[in-house]
């Protein structure tokens, strides 16, 4: 089928190469003109493990177009995708702009009968104002049929969370909206979900913001673990096996960071708001996190004398291993605190580090762990990057002025780095 995809982010551009890879002829439509030229070459903007290699092979292949002309793109396509953002806004509700720029091209340039697709997360309600706003602005006479079709891939998993979703969900009333869907998807031979379009977009808010509540709640019993003396790893080992409540999404730690958890959570709590509603468990959950992010940071501060003008190391900056992306990652907050107590900060991290440093340039980045530990008064882990996991304590003790560490991601045994002579703190442990 011939797709166009509005918006290169991890949602658009992982679906418009998905797409192509089982077949589809598909445009991926940006207004970032740098951008396009650069993914026509077959370079990826953003990092995900085998997205390039399939960019690449989908150009070779003549399925995979990039443009910044919509019009060329969405004139005859037969199904066009909606994959832009929807950043959060002041007052916490989703800012529908980009979607709404989307919506005046599409009506501004279809000349025939085409679906139209929201993927991006959106507010319960959205799609109907989608299909009447396209069809008060058409230039043409043609029937554009609009279906909701969230997205589920979590970042540095992108392309195998695509290929290998665990469902499809497919929210429509229209048959002929569901059928060309199920024809999109029939090469990707996935599970389906039908249902309507405000329940597919309940769907995706109420997955986001159950994940986060069940993170925030086990960093609500890591926080009761170390006042009572029990662990927090080995409570959520004895907690996996029961298949009702999963072995996912129980690991304990600085809290969540993303794209997505801080940004719907606050979303779907402004949406109850809207109806008059309190949507009293996410609060919770969004109230946890933030003390959450800086717990380690406070518990830091009670055991040093100051943080002014020592020298501390950072390791892991993303907001979790396998990405560069620093959106609401645990390392801002903690960092722009150390930065305002006078610290002297050396951070490492594989692949986010010059991200970051544009945010903080007073901070000195090191080339590896070891270098970013060399001389250091107190080290702070914020992401469980693997190559972290192998360092020993010894390390630790060799390079750091004073081995003390504070790990957010529970990634070492305490026992270990005791016996090692490492003065360790985690969480809920
Ligand atoms: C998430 C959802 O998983 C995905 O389905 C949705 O489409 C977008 O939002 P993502 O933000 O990419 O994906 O990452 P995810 O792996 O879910 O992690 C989010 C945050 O939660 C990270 O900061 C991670 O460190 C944290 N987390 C995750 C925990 O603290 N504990 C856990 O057990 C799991």
């Amino acid at each position: 089928m011939k797709l166009a995809v509005a918006g290169t982010g991890y949602v658009g551009l992982v679906a418009g190469v998905c797409f192509a890879e089982k077949g589809h002829q598909v445009t991926c439509v940006d207004v970032d003109e740098e951008k396009i030229a650069r993914m026509r070459e077959g370079i990826s903007p953003i990092y995900e493990a085998g997205l390039e290699e399939l960019l690449k092979n989908n150009i070779a292949a003549n399925r995979l177009f990039f443009t910044s002309d919509f019009a060329s793109a969405y004139r005859d396509a037969d199904a066009i995708f909606i994959g832009v953002g929807t950043p959060e806004k002041p007052d916490g509700s989703a800012n529908l702009s980009y979607i709404a720029t989307v919506c005046r091209q599409i009506a501004q340039s279809v000349t025939h009968d085409c679906l139209v697709v929201v993927k991006s997360t959106v507010p319960v309600g959205t799609n109907d104002k989608v299909e009447q706003y396209i069809k008060d602005n058409l230039s043409a006479d043609v029937k554009v049929r609009v279906a909701s079709n969230p997205e589920f891939l979590a970042q540095g998993n992108a392309v195998h969370d695509t290929m290998h979703a665990t469902r499809i969900i497919i929210g429509t009333d229209d048959d002929v909206a569901e059928k060309m869907l199920q024809d999109i998807y029939a090469p990707f031979d996935l599970p389906v979900v039908s249902v309507s379009r405000r329940s597919a977009e309940m769907i995706k808010y109420a997955c986001n913001n159950f994940l986060a509540l069940k993170i925030s709640y086990m960093n609500d019993i890591a926080n009761l673990c170390e006042l009572v003396g029990a662990n927090i790893d080995d409570v959520a080992e004895g907690m996996r096996y029961d298949p009702r409540i999963g072995a996912k999404f129980l690991k304990a730690g600085v809290g969540y960071g993303g794209s997505c958890f801080p940004k719907d959570t606050k979303a779907l709590t402004f949406l109850a708001r809207q109806h008059g509603m309190h949507l009293k468990t996410v609060d919770a959950a969004v109230d946890i996190n933030a003390a959450q992010k800086i717990k380690l940071f406070e518990k830091a501060k009670k055991r040093l004398m100051t943080f002014e003008n020592m020298r501390i190391a950072v390791l892991g900056l993303a907001f979790k291993p396998g990405t560069d992306d620093l959106r609401e990652a645990p390392s801002l907050d903690n960092v722009k605190l150390l930065l305002e107590h006078g610290a002297d900060i050396v951070c490492y991290d594989p692949i986010a580090a010059e991200n970051f440093k544009k945010k903080f340039p007073e901070v000195t980045l090191a080339n590896s762990a070891e270098e970013a530990l060399e001389g250091a008064f107190c080290c702070f882990i914020f992401t469980e990057w693997e190559e972290f996991v192998r360092l020993s304590p010894e390390t630790f003790r060799r390079k750091m002025r004073v081995p003390l560490v504070y790990d957010g991601r529970n990634i070492f045994d305490p026992e270990y780095m005791k016996r090692g002579g490492v003065e360790y703190y985690s969480i809920g442990r």
